[in-house]
């Protein structure tokens, strides 16, 4: 399946909408709400924050989702635990997926950094089996990224 938008793109409104502003859960909305509107054939885009040992739910689109998550639970929890991409192209084909939306066939979640440590996850759902394709793995990969990169560590 072809990527219908240029990743160019769409990293290059990501920096424009996170230039200047250095508040992480304004970002990640604005973040979020990018990839849900430029992005087809998704049912859930957004955020987990690190917290402790535990991922906490973030800004999102989407229907409801599980507040928290323990690191090394669900595809979340996995991803961050090994600190890599996980894409799973057939979410009932994973063990211990945890379903949120009953409508997702396959989900990518990727770890983000912010100052060198693991600050959370970017987790994308569709209802799509086999949705994400290497080149979406590379373009949400460059999302996770360039939103680490524009934050700072929390005192
Ligand atoms: N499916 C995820 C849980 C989060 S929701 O998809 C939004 C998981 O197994 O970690």
């Amino acid at each position: 399946m072809t990527n219908p938008i240029d990743p160019g793109d769409l990293i290059g409104e990501l920096r424009a909408l996170l230039d200047g502003e250095p508040d992480l859960v304004a970002n990640a909305a604005n973040t979020a709400a990018l990839i849900f509107s430029r992005v087809p054939r998704l049912n859930w885009a957004g955020f987990y924050f690190l917290r402790g040992a535990v991922l906490v739910v973030g800004p999102f689109q989407g229907l409801p989702a599980c507040t928290r998550i323990p690191v090394g639970q669900g595809v979340c929890g996995s991803a961050a635990a090994r600190g890599e991409t996980i894409v799973v192209p057939d979410v009932h084909a994973f063990p211990g997926h945890i379903a949120c939306d009953s409508a997702s066939r396959s989900e990518i979640v990727v770890p983000f950094s912010i100052g060198g440590r693991l600050a959370g996850v970017l987790d994308i759902d569709s209802p799509e089996p086999d949705r994400f394709s290497p080149a979406d793995r590379a373009l949400f990969e460059a999302v996770a990224q360039t939103f680490g990169a524009a934050h700072r560590p929390a005192e």
